[in-house]
């Protein structure tokens, strides 16, 4: 990460900052204060960086010193920018909070804060029946060392019989089991992909798996998906034969952000194509499990492979819940060995209690899961009413599954809209996050996992906002008007 950035970097990264929408009639140094926050909130420019000497950012923006002086007097004001005597001033978040690497805020316990920025639904009634009932099991675990790197054996053969249930034969000693499927990613990337590898994806894709790759250095590539058509066929397989990545990171299953869903056809000449051109397919099946609309769901990429070429994750955090930190992998049998082995330089096992709880969750998985799927369904399309009566000039395609609209706004302003967004009690995941170049300012995503109410209360709120922004965004240089 970069440690300091030059006063022409920033310049470059401010752009036009002196025409922001929404900035109004405000003075310049508000203004440029304004415009670094909105840098430091899209994430693109990083916590902790040292920001250029007065002098030398009025130099590289043509300003007076003052008006930086007082734009960092407002900065360190407001909490986004701390600075030392002879150490000079740094980048931070107010009152400590912490954005995470994919640029994603944490959540807040700002309780009138409607957050739109996570995916996921909040826990299901069953969870504390399953966890007493976890409990009860607990002590036939408690004898030995409790270290079971692949999981225990009765969570991977729930697991595996999950997979045989969709068509895909599986042995238990094809899973493992890790915390989240977030882990499952990470410990796949340092078993299959080695520092600066080549790695395609799909843009829009899953931050934080943006962020695992980058961690690894990896060399990103991308697929480019539209709201409206999901991948090109012709477009995905050329690019794996003629670029040959060592890797490709995809979710087949109601995309995230986008929803889409592939169809098996592509699946097989997928598979195919990566076997060809010597990829590992990483398959994350995180949503395969909720189709809405009775939408049937095609087989498993890996039903098609062969050769070892697909690794599949998955977990409960999309169907059961996040906080249970469940996930796997599955793979061959020498693979997941292969893994479990990187695993114990890492974290060594998974807690055998959260696992029997995820064992009585996947026994009655018929049921929780039906009921999240009408759940889910029922706030989609409040969300989707909504989005017609108050935002009808936005373009939505209607996901058949999974938890997330990917909306085209009617502008490149879904970093605009997130900022505005923030003062009204609403945090957006703005379009840019889920892509790699500060691209992707014409959408944004909407998760359907709130209840009801405050998705309604959020595109309320949203859609104020997006009015304003049009009034802030009125050409601010006006013709001279002509004196005869
Ligand atoms: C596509 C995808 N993969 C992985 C994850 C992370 O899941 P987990 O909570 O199981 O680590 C998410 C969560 O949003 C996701 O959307």
């Amino acid at each position: 990460m970069t440690s300091q950035v030059r006063g022409g970097q920033l310049a470059r990264l401010l752009g036009q900052w002196h025409a922001l929408p929404g900035r109004r009639r405000s003075p310049d140094y508000a203004a440029l204060a304004a415009a670094v926050r909105g840098l430091i909130a899209d994430g693109r420019l990083p916590l902790g960086v040292r920001l250029p000497a007065e002098r030398e950012l009025a130099e590289a923006l043509r300003i007076s010193r003052t008006t930086v002086t007082a734009a960092y007097r407002e900065l360190r004001e407001s909490g986004h920018l701390t600075s030392r005597r002879g150490a000079g001033s740094w980048t931070t978040l107010p009152g400590g909070h912490r954005v995470a690497s994919s640029g994603l805020w944490t959540p807040q316990d700002d309780l009138d804060m409607i957050d739109l920025g996570i995916a996921a639904l909040a826990a299901p009634p069953e969870l504390i029946p399953a966890t007493r009932a976890a409990t009860e099991d607990l002590p036939r675990y408690l004898g030995s060392a409790g270290y079971h790197p692949t999981g225990i054996i009765e969570l991977r053969e729930a697991i595996a019989r999950s997979y045989a249930d969709r068509g895909l034969p599986t042995s238990p000693e094809q899973i493992m089991v890790t915390n989240g499927t977030q882990h499952a990613l990470d410990l796949v990337l340092r078993l299959a992909l080695a520092p600066g590898g080549s790695v395609l994806v799909e843009s829009p894709t899953y931050p934080n798996a943006l962020a695992a790759l980058a961690a690894r250095r990896a060399r990103i590539a991308t697929h480019g998906l539209a709201v409206d058509a999901a991948w090109d066929a012709d477009l995905l397989l050329a690019s794996i034969r003629q670029s040959r990545p060592k890797l490709a990171y995809l979710i087949p299953d109601f995309q995230n952000p986008t929803g889409h869903l592939m169809p098996v056809e592509l699946r097989e000449r997928l598979v195919g194509a990566a076997h060809a051109a010597g990829t590992d397919l990483v398959i994350d099946e995180s949503f395969v499990d909720l189709p809405l609309d009775g939408t049937p769901v095609p087989p498993p990429a890996a039903t098609f492979d062969r050769h070892s070429r697909v690794i599949t994750i998955g977990g409960l955090s999309k169907p059961y819940w996040g906080g249970l930190r469940i996930g796997w992998v599955r793979a061959s049998a020498p693979q997941v060995q292969r893994l479990a082995a990187a695993r114990i330089g890492v974290d060594m096992s998974s807690p055998v209690l959260d696992q029997l709880v995820a064992v009585h969750l996947l026994a009655e998985a018929s049921t929780i899961v039906a009921a999240r799927r009408a759940q889910l369904a029922h706030q989609r399309d409040a969300l989707l009413a909504a989005l017609a009566e108050r935002l009808p000039q936005w373009r939505v395609t209607v996901p058949r599954g999974g938890v997330t609209l990917w909306v085209e706004l009617d502008g490149p302003i879904s970093s605009a809209l997130a900022r505005a967004a923030e003062e009204v009690g609403v945090r957006l995941a703005p379009g840019p996050r889920f892509g790699l170049d500060g691209t992707l300012e014409r959408f944004l995503r909407l998760p359907f996992t709130l209840p009801a109410a405050d998705l309604i209360e959020a595109v309320q709120r949203i859609a104020a906002v997006r009015y304003d922004l049009d009034r802030a965004g009125r050409p601010q240089w006006r013709e001279p008007s002509v004196i005869a």
